[in-house]
């Protein structure tokens, strides 16, 4: 459930007009519900009735800091893919202490930040990187806690640019070379082996890949625990969202009402069917679920500059594009397209609608039927808190837009718009061209 909806005419974000947002901090602006966001954390921490669970949000979906302050005050942990990510959880006055740090890339400088600051779990995606956090521990003259993440060989049935957990994708280590890699673990002296990750990918809409991936884990898990004592198994994140039709038929979405068999999965089915396996296990289970938990809780706020019609097509032209949101350019991923102030007089539109970036694939929706709307109105892509202002870029010497933090009736500018002189503040003309 979702806190965006009509009163009215006008679509609201909780208690707040979001018109009033647009005309107050302009646009493109991106607006979180941070009701949305606490209804979506405590659906999944509930998911798994009777098991020690404990959420560890993926930071990479959304790293703002009100956003992560908000998570660390409902009792989140958080997944890092970086140092940086890890120094905006502390930035954001938030706990570091249960979280977890993966990726396949790890250098020197983030392993000793990360041991430093005291985090809970290294996710470990390589032979060498294991040798590698061996080595910096020891100049520390610490103990690192690490997990290995097995890539388990399953298809995810996702968007092939996210799937992360075929042996054609370069994460983790092979569930056949596990065992071993967990061995040569044992063997170092700065090691101390903590648990068992894998994680297969994002917007996976059915609960069938996680299966597949618990069956294949399950036996390694259940031997480590006897090996080496190990406390916890992560299953990662992925859990898919509702994309299309999420605002149109109110918070409950057209999905709800589906057979249980034919809905696109929930927190709750995920919960229900993995549990058992797990509490077979014995083990505290970590969830690093990113878009489930933001997705539905954002908006990017756009303004539209013209409608211009051309030989049998039209194209509405936005003040926001693919630097903003590029998940359209990049996964042809869908966001439903609503006006900010509804009016059902109007006629209907089939349009292109586009952002002002020189080039064709600045394009959020082809052919999409909108209610007509003019110069100078708003509209919200919705479903845009997962990798939306993360990914901003400043293609076209475009700043990043800025980001609003809705909760009740209050509403915050929460980052501001980049200026011009931020936008060109570390770059110089070189001597040698003056
Ligand atoms: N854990 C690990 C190790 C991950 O790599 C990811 C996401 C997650 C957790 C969170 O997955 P989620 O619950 O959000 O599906 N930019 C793409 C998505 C990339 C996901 C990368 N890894 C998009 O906009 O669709």
């Amino acid at each position: 459930m979702h806190h965006f909806q009509y009163a009215g005419q006008n679509l609201r974000c909780e208690s707040v007009d979001l018109a009033e947002v647009a005309r107050l901090y302009g646009t493109p602006t991106y607006v979180y519900s941070a009701a949305t966001i606490e209804d979506n954390y405590t659906r999944i921490a509930a998911s798994m009735k009777g098991l020690d669970v404990r959420v560890c949000f993926a930071v990479k979906a959304n790293a703002n800091l009100a956003v992560l302050r908000h998570l660390g005050n409902l009792g989140s942990s958080f997944d890092f893919a970086s140092a940086g990510e890890m120094r905006r959880v502390v930035a954001a006055g938030a706990s570091v202490k249960g979280s977890v740090f993966a990726g396949v890339g790890k250098t020197e400088t983030e392993i000793r930040l990360a041991l430093e600051a005291g985090i809970f779990s290294f996710h470990v995606e390589s032979e060498p990187e294991l040798a590698r956090i061996n080595h910096v521990a020891g100049k520390l003259g610490v103990k690192a806690p690490i997990a290995i993440r097995v890539n388990p060989d399953v298809d995810a049935h996702t968007h092939a640019k996210i799937r992360t957990g075929t042996s054609a994708d370069k994460f983790g280590i092979p569930l056949g070379k596990a065992a071993a890699a967990y061995e040569a673990a044992s063997k170092y002296p700065n090691i101390t082996i903590r648990g068992v990750q894998s994680h297969i990918g994002s917007q996976i809409t059915q609960v069938t890949p996680f299966v597949e991936t618990l069956e294949k884990l399950a036996p390694l898990a259940a031997d480590l625990k006897r090996k080496y004592g190990i406390t916890y198994i992560s299953i990662g994140g992925g859990i898919g969202v509702v994309y299309k039709e999420a605002l149109a038929s109110g918070p409950f979405s057209w999905w709800e009402t589906m057979p249980e068999a034919k809905r696109p999965l929930t927190p709750e089915a995920y919960g229900a069917a993995l549990a058992p396996a797990l509490k077979q296990l014995g083990l505290k289970v970590l969830l690093e679920p990113g878009r489930s938990m933001v997705a539905n809780a954002g908006v990017l706020l756009s303004r539209v500059e013209y409608l211009k019609r051309g030989e049998g097509k039209n194209f509405l032209i936005l003040d926001a594009a693919m630097n903003d949101l590029v998940r359209p350019a990049m996964y042809d991923s869908y966001h439903e397209i609503v006006p900010l102030r509804r009016d059902t007089t109007r006629p209907a539109l089939v349009a292109d609608v586009v952002g002002p970036i020189c080039e064709s694939t600045d394009c959020f929706a082809r052919d999409r039927q909108i209610q007509e709307v003019g110069e100078g109105e708003y509209l919200a892509l919705m479903s845009a808190g997962a990798y939306g202002h993360v990914m901003a870029s400043r293609y076209n010497a475009r700043p990043i837009p800025a980001e609003v933090l809705v909760k009740g009736s209050a509403f915050e500018l929460v980052t501001a718009r980049e200026t011009f002189e931020q936008l060109v503040a570390n770059e110089r003309v070189p001597s040698f061209l003056k």
